[in-house]
C-alpha cells in the first residue's frame, strides 16, 4: 500500500498530502466506484462539494468500503447561494445528510463569490460549526490575499486551508507567499490543468522519460515536492492507481526548477475577481 505523506494543518489536524477530487463524477456508480477504486489504492482524501450533485455516492462508496471513518479525511464545500448564517448552517446539516456521515473533516467556503460580499458572514458559520465540533477544520477556496485580509479582519478562526487552482502553468506565487505567512496551507485544484497541455509540456515529457514515469506522475510529483496539498480527479481506474504512483521517486532540484519556470499566469477555471456564478 502507498505510503501517503500527511501534512498538519494550524490546529494541529493531520490531512493527507495527496487525494481524490470527484468534481464531474457523475452521482451513483460512477462516483462510488471511483472512490472504491481510489481507496483501494491507499487514498485516503477525497474531496467533494455540495455543488458537484455526488456527495450520495461518495459517502456510499465511504461506508460500503468497510475502512473505519475516521481513517478517511472527507471534505467538502458550501455553495455560494448559502453564505447567509442560518442557511449556510443548514447547508451544512444537508451535505452530511446526503453524505450519510455525522461530520467532515473540512469544510470549506467554496467562492469568495457572488460579489455581494457575504463570506464573512458563512465564515461565522463555519466557525460555529467547528467551535461545537461538528468539523473538524474549516477553511476557504479560491480566494486571493485580498479576499484572506478582508476575512481575517473579523475571523476569530484562521482558516487551514485554501484550494486554489494551481499546476506549473498557473503557480499562484503570490497567493501561495500569502498562505505561507498565515499558516494556511494550499491546496492545488485542477492539478493536471484538466489533462491540457502542461502534460504534452516538453520539459514535462522528457523529465517523464528520464524517470519512467507518466507526465501526470511527474506533475504531480512537482505538487507533493513543493508542500501542496494535491486532488487530482479520474473516474478511469487505471488512472486513478497511476496518480498515486508517485512515492518512490524524486525530482531534483534542477528539475525541480525547470518547472517552478513554466508559470504562465494561465488559469483554465474562473477568476475568483470575474467569476458571479451563484
Ligand atoms: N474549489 C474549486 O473551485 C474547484 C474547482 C475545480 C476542481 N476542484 C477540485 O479539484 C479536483 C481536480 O481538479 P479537476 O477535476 O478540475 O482537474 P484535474 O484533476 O487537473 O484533471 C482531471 C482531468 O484529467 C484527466 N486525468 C486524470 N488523471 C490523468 C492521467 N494520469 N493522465 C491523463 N489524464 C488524466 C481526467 O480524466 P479521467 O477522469 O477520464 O481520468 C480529467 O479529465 C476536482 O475533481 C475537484 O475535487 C475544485
Amino acid at each position: 500500500m502507498t505510503d501517503i505523506p500527511h501534512v498538519k494543518l494550524n490546529n494541529d489536524v493531520t490531512m493527507p498530502q495527496f487525494g481524490l477530487g470527484v468534481w464531474q463524477a457523475e452521482e451513483g456508480g460512477e462516483v462510488e466506484r471511483a472512490v472504491m477504486t481510489a481507496l483501494e489504492a491507499g487514498y485516503r482524501l477525497i474531496d467533494t462539494a455540495a455543488i458537484y450533485g455526488n456527495e450520495a455516492g461518495v459517502g456510499k462508496a465511504i461506508r460500503d468500503s468497510g475502512i473505519p471513518r475516521e481513517e478517511i479525511f472527507v471534505t467538502s464545500k458550501l455553495w455560494n447561494d448559502s453564505h447567509d448564517y442560518d442557511t449556510a448552517l443548514a447547508a451544512y446539516d444537508a451535505s452530511l445528510e446526503r453524505l450519510g456521515l455525522d461530520y467532515l473533516d473540512l469544510y470549506l467556503i467554496h467562492w469568495p463569490v457572488p460579489a455581494d460580499n457575504k463570506y464573512p458572514e458563512a465564515w461565522r458559520a463555519l466557525e460555529k460549526l467547528y467551535a461545537d465540533k461538528r468539523v473538524r477544520a474549516i477553511g476557504v477556496s479560491n480566494f486571493k490575499p485580498h479576499h484572506l485580509e478582508k476575512l481575517l479582519q473579523t475571523a476569530e478562526v484562521i482558516p487551514t486551508v485554501n484550494q486554489i487552482e494551481l499546476h506549473p502553468k498557473l503557480q499562484q506565487r503570490e497567493t501561495r507567499d500569502f498562505c505561507a505567512q498565515h499558516e494556511i496551507k494550499v491546496e492545488s485544484y485542477s492539478p493536471l490543468m484538466r489533462a491540457g497541455e502542461v502534460l504534452q509540456d516538453p520539459v514535462i515529457t522528457e523529465i517523464a522519460e528520464a524517470h519512467h514515469k507518466t507526465p501526470a506522475q511527474i506533475v504531480l510529483r512537482w505538487h507533493i515536492q513543493n508542500g501542496l496539498i494535491v486532488i487530482p480527479k479520474s473516474t478511469n481506474p487505471s488512472r486513478i492507481r497511476e496518480n498515486v504512483d508517485i512515492f518512490d521517486f524524486h525530482l531534483t532540484d534542477a528539475e525541480m526548477e525547470r518547472i517552478n519556470s513554466m508559470d504562465e499566469d494561465k488559469r483554465i477555471g474562473s477568476d475568483p475577481d470575474t467569476a458571479n456564478f451563484k
